[in-house]
């Protein structure tokens, strides 16, 4: 099962996408939030830092609703490194859906078959593309900011065009627009085809519906992706019931509320196929609360160690000789005190995380926004939009989510999230900066 993190505008920012990192493994591939591309073929300041430096497992999104604009950006794109830009079919917001943006191309499937006929046919035919570029150089003035971009494909062959994929909601305003959509959709070699079963019309509200799904992927033949309401793996487990070749999932708001859920989503697969196998010695996923908490304190005291060495580094030996040993067989070195209720079927080995991982990771991506964002005001405002995710897993705590939420300063923030965290210590962490 590959697992991707969802992209979320203002929330799995670069800065998120990279605390994440160091302290969660388990999601596969991640997605910038959508990077609007305009005619004047320029992304300026934050949309910049989501793509560059290049990252190796990060999809670009991209917004527009011109292939005339599409097309430049994929060639920039490319020449950042990417091989495959993510296009959002979407985004709900009356902002992008009033300019035919995000969801507003699901108003018309005719006019999006036609946009998806040229982009693919410039995609498909290195003459085609060829052509349009030296249209472009001799009636865009802003072709100079993509120059660079263009005469590096048309220069080498090596230069190849992004693979493109879609995330896409099943229609504008109701159901009954899914089957036109499926139709166009299949019309194309995307990549991959991420679908969140719901229509624009419903934002968040309501179940995904299914049928809808399901309607999309009978009538393709590309890979597809299930993204909406994945928040446990009893979800996980009911969409493989009914689609049991799911073999890609994106999970948004369930990883900002319980940042474990892919490990958990991992090592729940694993000894399901383990079962099926016979062969059920297998868990492979580590003890819940210490070997991950260790897992921080390395990054900690030595940050230049990479995601890859960490894990090993902090895997004791017996487990890193013999991955397919059980966790019954570690050290009983857990701190149940600390866990999270769990939220599966299962023991403590499940995967979910503790509160001295939750604690790390939220001391880092504190400090890491502080390094990016213009004040502390900003950095407050970010760590109280993650809570808003995160309290849901606190349903005892109202009072210091309260106090959390109605923070003033990063000093009321820090007293709030102690109240919840035995690990956190605002005094520590403050380090007089405030
Ligand atoms: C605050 C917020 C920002 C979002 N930003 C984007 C975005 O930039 N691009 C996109 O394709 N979807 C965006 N989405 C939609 C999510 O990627 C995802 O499709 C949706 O949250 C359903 O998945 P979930 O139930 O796993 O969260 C956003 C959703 C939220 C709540």
């Amino acid at each position: 099962m590959k697992i991707y993190l969802a992209p979320m505008e203002g929330v799995t920012s670069v800065t998120y996408r990279t605390v994440y990192k160091r302290h969660f493994q388990g999601v596969d591939l991640f997605f910038t939030p959508f990077m609007v591309a305009t005619h004047t073929h320029s992304f300026q300041g934050r949309e910049r830092r989501e793509t560059e430096p290049f990252q190796a497992d990060t999809v670009p999104q991209l917004m527009t609703k011109d292939a005339s604009v599409l097309l430049p950006a994929l060639l920039q794109m490319a020449q950042l490194g990417y091989e495959r830009v993510d296009l959002n079919l979407g985004c709900p917001a009356p902002t992008a859906v009033t300019k035919g943006r995000g969801s507003g191309m699901l108003k018309d499937p005719d006019a999006l078959d036609r946009f998806f006929d040229t982009v693919f046919s410039h995609m498909l035919s290195r003459e085609k593309m060829h052509s349009f570029l030296e249209e472009q150089r001799a009636s865009d003035p802003y072709f100079p900011n993509y120059a660079d971009a263009a005469f590096a494909f048309l220069n080498s062959e090596e230069l190849r065009l992004p693979d493109l994929s879609v995330k896409t909601r099943v229609g504008l305003s109701s159901h009954i627009e899914t089957p036109a959509l499926a139709k166009v959709l299949a019309r194309y070699p995307f990549r991959e085809i991420i679908v969140h079963p719901r229509v624009r019309e419903e934002y968040y509200s309501g179940e995904p519906n299914w049928d809808s799904y399901q309607c999309i992927k009978e009538s393709v033949s590309v890979p597809m992706c299930y993204n909406g309401d994945l928040r446990t793996v009893e979800d996980v487990e009911r969409l493989l019931d009914r689609f049991p070749d799911t073999d890609r999932i994106m999970l948004g708001r369930g990883i900002l509320a319980d940042p474990s859920l892919p490990r958990q989503i991992h090592k729940w697969v694993q000894e399901k196929d383990a079962m099926h196998t016979g062969n059920v010695a297998l868990p492979s996923y580590r003890n819940t609360s210490l070997s991950d908490a260790s897992l921080s304190d390395v990054s900690r005291m030595n940050p230049s160690l990479s995601d890859a060495s960490l894990s090993e580094a902090s895997l004791p030996d017996v487990s890193r000789s013999n991955p397919f040993r059980s966790d019954a067989f570690l050290p009983d070195v857990s701190l149940p005190d600390s866990s999270l209720p769990e939220l599966s079927a299962g023991s403590l080995s499940s995967g979910k995380m503790s509160l001295q991982e939750l604690t790390f990771f939220l001391e880092d991506l504190k400090d890491s926004y502080r390094q990016v964002l213009s004040g502390d005001r900003d950095t407050l405002f970010k760590l109280i939009d993650v809570w808003s995710y995160l309290g849901t897993q606190f349903p005892g705590h109202d009072k210091e989510l309260k106090a959390i939420r109605r923070s003033k300063t990063l000093k009321e923030y820090e007293a709030g999230v102690a109240g919840i965290l035995p690990f956190f210590c605002p005094e520590q962490s403050s380090s007089g900066l405030r």
